[in-house]
C-alpha cells in the first residue's frame, strides 16, 4: 500500500481590527516603544475589544476564509480541532461552535490545550487522523484572545500578547510532501514560571481571585526566556540533523512569535539567514496558538511546492517541539 502523507492544502486567518500600537501603551504603564522594541520586537497588536465576541469569532473566520480558499464543501469536512487557551466557555468547546457557525454536518471536533504548542502538537495530532487513512479533511485552527488573560497595568506582560486566528486544511496525499517528522516534549516542570491562577478547578473564580488580579497569564519571563532559547534550538537542530537537513536546503524557518531576540537565537543555532526566517511579530505580537499558523497566512505567496519548512514552538508547560514539513502548492491561494 502506498504510503499516505498527511499535506496542508490552503490556509484562512483573522485579525481584529482594532491596532494596539506601542505608543497607546506607554500611556496605559510605565514603558515606552524603544524598550519594546530592543527587549521584545512587538511594534503594535491586533485587541478583540467587541463585547461579547470571544475567540471562537476569530476562529470562525479563518476557517470561512480557509473553507472559501480551498472551496470546500461543509459536508466534506470530517474533522474540525482547535488549539487554544482561551476558549469563549470552559465548555463546550470553540470546535463545537464552528460545526454549527460553519454548517458542519459530518465531522467531530474538539479543543486541545498545549498553549503555546498547542498548534504545533495539534498539526502532529491532526497528520496522524490523515495517515490513518479514514479521515480526508481536517480542519485545524489556532486561535488566542490573550487580551482577555493579559493584565494591562503590568508593564512586564501586557506589550507581549496580541488576539488573533488562523487555520490549516490538512488532507491525504501519496506525493511526498506534507508532514514528514517531529518531534514534541512535555515535561511539566514550567508550571511555577507560566500559569493563569485561578479559574480551573484548583481555585475557581471568587471575590477573593478576581480582588487579587488572579484571572490574569502570570509568567517569570526571564527564566522562561532562558528555557525557550534553549529547549526550541536544541529541538530544532536534532529534528534538522534527524532528517539530513542543513541551512541550505532548510527554506523556511517558523518560530514561535514570543520574542524577538528567541526568535533570533533559534535562527542563529540552525545558522539559517534571516530571510529564511518567517517572523511577523512586529505586526501581532503574541497570538499563543495563532503565531505558527499566522506566519504562513502572512507569508504563503513565498512558500513553493516541496520547500522544507521547520516550525518550533514553546509555551506553558513547558512544551516544546519542533516539526518538518514539506509546503504542499505553490503560491497564494485566493
Ligand atoms: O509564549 C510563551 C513563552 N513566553 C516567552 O517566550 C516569553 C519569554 N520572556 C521574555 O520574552 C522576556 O523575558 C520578557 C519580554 C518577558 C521580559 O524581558 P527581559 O529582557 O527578560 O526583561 P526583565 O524581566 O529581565 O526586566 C528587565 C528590566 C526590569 O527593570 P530592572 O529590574 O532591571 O530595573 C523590568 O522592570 O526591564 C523592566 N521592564 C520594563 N521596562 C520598560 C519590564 N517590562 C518593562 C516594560 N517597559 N514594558
Amino acid at each position: 500500500m502506498e504510503k499516505i502523507n498527511a499535506v496542508v492544502t490552503g490556509v484562512g486567518g483573522y485579525v481584529p481590527d482594532y491596532i494596539l500600537t506601542n505608543d497607546e501603551l506607554s500611556r496605559m504603564v510605565d514603558t515606552n516603544d524603544e524598550w519594546i522594541m530592543t527587549r521584545i520586537g512587538v511594534k503594535e497588536r491586533h485587541i478583540l475589544n467587541e463585547e461579547g465576541l470571544g475567540t471562537s469569532y476569530m476562529a470562525r473566520k479563518a476557517a470561512k476564509q480557509l473553507m472559501q480558499r480551498t472551496g470546500s464543501n461543509p459536508d466534506d469536512i470530517d474533522l474540525v480541532i482547535v488549539a487554544t487557551s482561551t476558549p469563549d466557555y470552559q465548555f463546550p468547546s470553540i470546535a463545537s461552535i464552528l460545526c454549527d457557525k460553519l454548517g458542519l454536518k459530518r465531522a467531530f471536533a474538539y479543543d486541545m490545550s498545549a498553549a503555546c504548542c498547542g498548534f504545533l502538537f495539534m498539526m502532529e495530532t491532526a497528520a496522524n487522523y490523515i495517515r490513518s487513512g479514514r479521515y480526508k479533511k481536517i480542519i485545524i485552527v489556532g486561535a488566542d484572545k490573550m487580551s482577555s488573560i493579559v493584565n494591562y497595568s503590568d508593564r512586564a506582560t501586557c506589550p507581549i500578547f496580541g488576539d488573533g486566528a488562523a487555520a490549516f486544511m490538512l488532507e491525504p496525499t501519496t506525493e511526498d510532501v506534507g508532514i514528514m517528522d517531529s518531534m514534541l516534549r512535555t515535561d511539566g516542570k514550567g508550571l511555577p514560571f507560566l500559569h493563569l491562577k485561578a479559574g480551573g478547578s484548583v481555585c475557581p473564580a471568587s471575590y477573593f481571585t478576581v480582588d487579587n488580579h488572579m484571572h490574569y497569564l502570570y509568567q517569570e519571563g526571564r527564566t522562561v526566556f532562558k528555557y525557550a532559547v534553549s529547549n526550541m534550538s536544541d529541538i530544532s537542530v536534532a529534528l534538522a540533523e534527524k532528517n539530513g537537513l542543513t541551512k541550505d536546503t532548510i527554506d523556511w524557518v517558523v518560530p514561535h512569535q514570543a520574542n524577538l531576540r528567541i526568535i533570533d537565537a533559534v535562527a542563529h543555532r540552525l545558522e539559517v539567514p534571516h530571510e529564511k526566517v518567517l517572523i511577523n511579530i512586529e505586526r501581532y505580537g503574541n497570538t499563543s496558538a495563532g503565531t505558527l499558523p499566522l506566519c504562513i497566512w502572512d507569508f504563503e505567496e513565498k512558500l513553493k511546492k516541496g520547500d522544507n519548512i521547520i516550525f518550533t514552538a514553546f509555551g506553558a508547560g513547558f512544551t516544546w517541539g519542533a516539526l518538518y514539513m514539506k509546503w504542499g502548492y505553490d503560491g497564494k491561494k485566493q
